[in-house]
């Protein structure tokens, strides 16, 4: 059943590129000109009214609608709020009957998330779902749903579904921006052949798996550790740091990294890890700028940087290589070391990785 793997989550993590191109599938066109959602019911007038968009979720979801909430500001223009569920409904949200909701869960069933879906309803909202499960609560009660073609995930630790909920956001933030006409016709090409490159670039990645264990043994040694990125890549230090959390039972706190040096730089000394996700080329001076305020404070840093960008090498103590893609698309591969890196620390710590003590995969209360 782990087919030949020795986790259910080895296995997830390996099926990602399948599960990229499940999700794209039909929904982008045969000469890669076009979005399309036939699963969308809102009209392109009901998209048009369309003033503000709240994402909300729980746990890695929410991690997703972190970069959910840039892909859909950056390409269509409209704000977005993300909020994790069990926050959201209690902060009073400013909810018109133009604005989206889109809740995104992997089981469909979250009872937090669902709430928040009921509620924004209640308020007169359009509910989008973004789920792995067709038939869920959340798939039901939605307005709309796109499903991601993860398959079935095991490990209680989300990673097929949540790289897949970001692929979701893409085809979505594509959509929209075309109705919206905020993307020209030759941006958008360039975008979906993009997309089209991941899976194999996701493959590429998962050859470099014996680096990520080596630091993944590295790391195991430690009671705590940061991850620092800006932009798209502070989302995914999030989601990092989570997942190496839920799984190794190691402390790690993720950090926005030009904020590290407002308070939690007093924790860098000596020998503490920190893995700097440095994918984001536009930012990568900065970047490199407060990875030298760690390694001046004595860090081993662990750094992700894109092909071609090498120079990194000179500021950490070591480093991974991603393929080179679109700014906006790195998440979708600067995820993958950070998954690989939370599942060798685990099994180097011994723990059970696809049951982690004290964590459900699917949690129905609230
Ligand atoms: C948590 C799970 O309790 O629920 C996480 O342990 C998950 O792995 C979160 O990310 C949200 O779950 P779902 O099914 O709503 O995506």
């Amino acid at each position: 059943e782990k087919g030949g793997y020795d986790h259910f989550m080895l296995k997830e993590i390996h099926e990602q590129p399948k599960a990229y191109r499940d999700t794209m599938g039909s929904r982008i066109n045969a000469d890669g000109s076009k979005i399309v959602l036939d699963e969308i019911r809102m009209t392109e007038d009901q998209i048009r009214s369309i003033r503000n968009i709240h994402v909300v979720a729980c746990g890695t979801a929410y991690h997703a609608g972190l970069v959910g909430k840039s892909v859909i500001e950056r390409l269509a223009r409209v704000p977005v709020e993300a909020d994790v569920a069990s926050e959201y409904r209690y902060r009073s949200p400013i909810i018109t009957k133009d604005t989206l909701v889109v809740v995104v869960s992997q089981s469909g069933e979250t009872a937090d998330t669902l709430a928040a879906l009921r509620e924004a309803k209640r308020q007169g909202a359009r509910v989008l779902a973004i789920t792995n499960v067709v038939g869920s609560s959340v798939a039901r009660e939605a307005d709309d749903v796109i499903i991601t073609w993860a398959g079935p995930e095991i490990a209680v630790a989300s990673t097929k579904a949540y790289t897949s909920q970001l692929i979701a956001f893409y085809l979505f933030g594509l959509y929209l921006a075309e109705v919206l006409g905020t993307i020209e016709a030759a941006d958008l090409r360039k975008t979906i052949a993009a997309l089209q490159e991941l899976p194999e670039q996701v493959e590429n990645i998962l050859q470099q798996s014996a680096k990520m264990e080596s630091f993944a043994k590295q790391i195991a040694a430690h009671n705590s550790l940061f991850f620092i990125g800006r932009g798209l890549d502070f989302a995914i230090a999030q989601e990092g740091s989570l997942k190496l959390k839920e799984i190794s039972y190691i402390h790690s706190e993720a950090y926005a990294a030009g904020e590290l040096k407002h308070g939690t730089l007093a924790l860098i000394e000596e020998g503490v890890p920190v893995i700097a996700l440095a994918a984001q080329e536009e930012l990568l001076e900065k970047t490199l700028s407060n990875i030298k305020e760690v390694k001046a404070r004595g860090a081993y840093v662990i750094g992700i940087g894109l092909e071609g960008n090498e120079e990194l090498s000179e500021f950490v103590d070591a480093a991974i290589y991603l393929p080179r893609t679109l700014s906006l698309l790195t998440p979708a591969l600067s995820v993958i070391p950070l998954q690989l890196l939370a599942y060798y620390a685990s099994l180097a710590k011994g723990n059970d990785v696809d049951k982690p003590r004290n964590l459900a995969k699917s949690v129905t209360v609230e």
